[in-house]
């Protein structure tokens, strides 16, 4: 991910852990200047920013509600979060040519390509509760993954975080509830909307990843997040939830269906 250090011997930085952890913040020209451990996980996130986000082209999962969707109205929320979501991919490539001398550039790519397709909220979409149920549920965890790095200890992911990410996914997990909650209006669209939360419940709940994952005590270290992947879930949970089930909707539980536990 980060080109070879011009001495992989060096094991001391400029900028200490200790100085990020007791609230030393970080710009991009200082980055080169901080530990290995904590560049790796910049750009990492950074990376996953610039890359993660250009499925919405994907016609099987996402681009096709620009058309099918069952309103004019849905269908330009739809174009619009798919815009959205191109601009935050581009925030992210933006970020990570602030670093051109850092990085390792070999095998990124905006598209998801080949096995990891489907992985996580990569699936085909087929029945548009499904999207909305995609939309209310995984953008959402987003918002939880970023309301702890609005402050984080990298100045320009903070920033990026504060002016772009957060309010972007904020909206586009809004545009989600706002189609449940449509389709919760009747009896048919409630059927729908259930069948879907069923399928999608599990898979957001796997996306805070491992409960036992040790590179999260990293991040919390270097200041650039808060909680677990298990304290983030836990805060998802008791508020998603009881909002889901507001709709009429039946949550499963939480331990149905998972993968990463
Ligand atoms: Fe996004
Ligand atoms: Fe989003």
């Amino acid at each position: 991910m980060l080109i070879a250090s011009p001495d992989e011997t060096r094991t001391e930085s400029a900028i200490t852990e200790d100085e990020i952890a007791t609230g030393r913040d970080i710009t991009a020209a200082e980055l080169g200047d901080t530990p290995r451990e904590y560049q790796e996980l910049v750009v990492g996130l950074l990376r996953g920013h610039a890359a993660g986000e250009a499925f919405v082209l994907d016609k099987d999962i996402f681009s096709h509600w620009a058309a099918d969707a069952p309103r004019a109205e849905d269908r330009f929320m739809v174009l619009t979060t798919i815009k959205e979501e191109l601009e935050h991919a581009l925030e992210g490539w933006r970020l990570l040519r602030q670093l051109s001398d850092l990085i390792d550039w070999t095998d990124l790519s905006p598209v998801p390509s080949g096995g990891s397709r489907y992985e996580g909220f990569r699936h085909p979409t087929t029945e548009w509760a499904e999207f909305a149920a995609l939309s209310a549920l995984t953008d959402r965890v987003g918002c939880f993954q970023q309301e702890e790095q609005l402050d984080c200890s990298y100045v320009p992911y903070a920033e990026a975080v504060q002016k772009v990410y957060f309010p972007l996914e904020k909206g586009h997990a809004a545009r989600g509830r706002f189609w449940l909650r449509e389709l919760c209006k009747t009896d048919d669209g409630l059927a729908r909307a259930q069948a879907a939360v069923d399928v999608w419940w599990p898979r957001a709940l796997d996306m805070f990843g491992r409960s036992e994952s040790s590179r999260q005590h990293l991040y919390i270290q270097y200041r650039l997040k808060k909680r677990t992947n298990e304290e983030r879930r836990k805060a998802y949970i008791a508020t998603v939830r009881p909002e889901l089930e507001s709709l009429g909707l039946t949550v499963p539980d939480n331990s149905v269906g998972r993968q990463f536990i």
